[in-house]
């Protein structure tokens, strides 16, 4: 195929990847966004699996086929809750991708020059030679750690290891870690045929990505999964300067540049520095809140009756859904609720935070599975104003996104976390199993304020006999 006729279609494919960025955007644009991604990718793949000089596309074949079918396969048998952890295996195996095609290509570029020439670098000379070992050395050492990193994520998540421990060394060991790869990576340059330099640099990129990940609470993991998704994308961005490939280079960058701004989104919503998530843990820093003097005598407990009475003249309902929503799967319990609801006459919609849940959009993802109008889903910034003409809030399954601390005590380790204004309702409804806390081990004062009622039980069993006193 022409060199120009082949950047043209790369050419393409990037453009088609940005315009399903854009579209991943929104949700009622999401699906079409993510069909133009998908068909920039196709392309992608068939140009270069034209252009390139192919060992064998019997294997290509062969491994495409058991990789879809492995991938089609998880993907339609994953539990909406496990998502987040499907998505750090498949970081990993990015990150795995891109360390075996660097050391593979290290490794025959080696082999042909031991046959061939002896002297001269095989990597290109001077310059050349330099970026393209760096790029080699540089893919090895991200690809390598997000590899472990992502797997440890992914056992964390699966809270197949529940407990969080350091490596002797803490954030120092890390940093000496990675100047000793920096320092192989120079090495190799230096003398190419070092092999036991290049190797050295992917154990350590092994050592550093266990190092990182293994000291981090599995509460934290969707950031650090953003971050890994990031860090896959920049190994790959570099395997495309190994093998000069132009789409590799662009996709990469965008997946590097997508999982920092992700990353960003997630620690201002959450009000942490990312140094806080790396290496502190969410509590510390503040002061120590006791449950029993926010609660103490002042939680009032309600009945389902009692909140299908309240319903039953409420011109206006806000739903606020958070994890517990997705751990009960009360998505569908909820949809039902509002359908009654808005039969009777109420306006009803949901107020969505944007770190409500574990993952991002966990909770436009749930409801709309459930079928909930785009338009009902209100963003934070718009929802809060609305709260004083709320008649009832139904908050679910959700804690620290409405926890009144964020704003108003400023000894609060979670002080000037953006906070839906829930407590502004006329009548607060809180759907949860009992007091406890939430992700961030804290008590919450909105569920002992004046015109707060709790409505003790599972969420999905909750909502429903609501749903089925209003009914009756
Ligand atoms: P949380 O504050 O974690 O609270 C969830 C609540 O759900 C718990 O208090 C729990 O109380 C309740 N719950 C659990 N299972 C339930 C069930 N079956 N039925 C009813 N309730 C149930 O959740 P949130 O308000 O959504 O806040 C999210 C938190 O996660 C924030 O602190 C955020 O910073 C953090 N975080 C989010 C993300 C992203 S990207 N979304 C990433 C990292 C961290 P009971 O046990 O009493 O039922």
């Amino acid at each position: 195929m022409p060199a120009q006729l082949v950047n043209i279609l790369y050419l393409i494919s990037a453009v088609l990847f940005v315009l399903g960025i854009k579209g991943l955007t929104k949700p009622k644009t999401a699906v079409r966004g993510n069909m133009l991604s998908a068909t920039g990718m196709l392309i992608a793949v068939l140009v270069t699996l034209t252009d390139q000089q192919i060992v064998s596309y019997e294997y290509i074949i062969a491994g495409m086929l058991i990789g879809a079918s492995i991938g089609a396969i998880a993907a339609l048998r994953v539990q909406m809750t496990a998502m987040p952890e499907m998505v750090a295996l498949f970081n990993g195996f990015g990150g795995g991708a891109s360390l075996g095609l660097a050391s593979a290509t290290y490794l025959s570029i080696l082999d042909g020059a031991n046959a061939v020439v002896e002297s001269a670098n095989p990597f290109g000379e001077g310059i050349l030679g330099i970026v393209s070992l760096t790029s080699i050395g540089l893919t090895v050492l991200i690809g390598g750690l997000t590899l472990t990193g992502s797997l440890v994520a992914f056992v964390k998540l699966r809270e197949w290891m529940k407990s969080s421990f350091s490596l002797p060394g803490g954030p120092l060991a890390n940093a000496v870690l990675l100047l000793a790869a920096l320092g192989a990576i120079v090495a190799v340059c230096l003398d190419p045929s070092n092999t036991t330099a290049f190797w050295a640099i992917a154990a350590i990129a092994l050592v550093i990505g266990l190092s990182l990940v293994l000291p981090i609470g599995g509460a934290d993991m969707p950031v650090v999964i953003s971050l890994l998704n990031s860090y896959s994308g920049i190994a790959a961005a570099f395997a495309g300067f190994i093998l000069g490939n132009t789409v590799l280079i662009v996709s990469g960058s965008l997946v590097g540049a997508s999982g920092i701004i992700l990353t960003r989104i997630m620690c201002v919503a959450m009000n942490r520095s990312l140094l806080n998530v790396l290496f502190g843990r969410m509590a510390e820093g503040g002061e120590a809140v006791d449950a029993d003097e926010v609660y103490g005598g002042k939680v009032k407990s309600t009945s389902s009756d009692e909140v299908a009475m309240l319903l039953e003249t409420a011109q206006r309902v806000v739903v606020v859904p958070g994890y517990g929503m997705a751990v009960a799967q009360a998505q569908h319990a909820v949809r039902e609720l509002a359908d009654v609801l808005e039969e009777r006459g109420a306006e009803v919609e949901y107020a969505i935070h944007p770190v409500a849940g574990r993952m991002p959009g966990h909770m436009n993802v749930l409801l709309a599975e459930a079928e909930v109008e785009y338009d009902k889903l209100v963003e934070m910034e718009t929802i809060n104003p609305t709260f004083e003409q709320t008649d009832v809030a139904i908050v679910i399954g959700a804690n620290d996104v409405t926890n009144p601390m964020a704003r108003e005590d400023k000894g609060s380790p979670i002080y000037g976390m953006p906070i839906l204004h829930v407590d502004k309702a006329k009548t607060v409804v809180i759907v949860k199993r009992s007091l406890s806390p939430g992700f961030a081990g804290l008590p919450n004062p909105l569920f002992a304020m004046d015109h707060s009622l709790m409505l003790f039980g599972d969420g999905k069993k909750a909502i429903h006999e609501v749903t089925q006193s209003l009914k009756e």
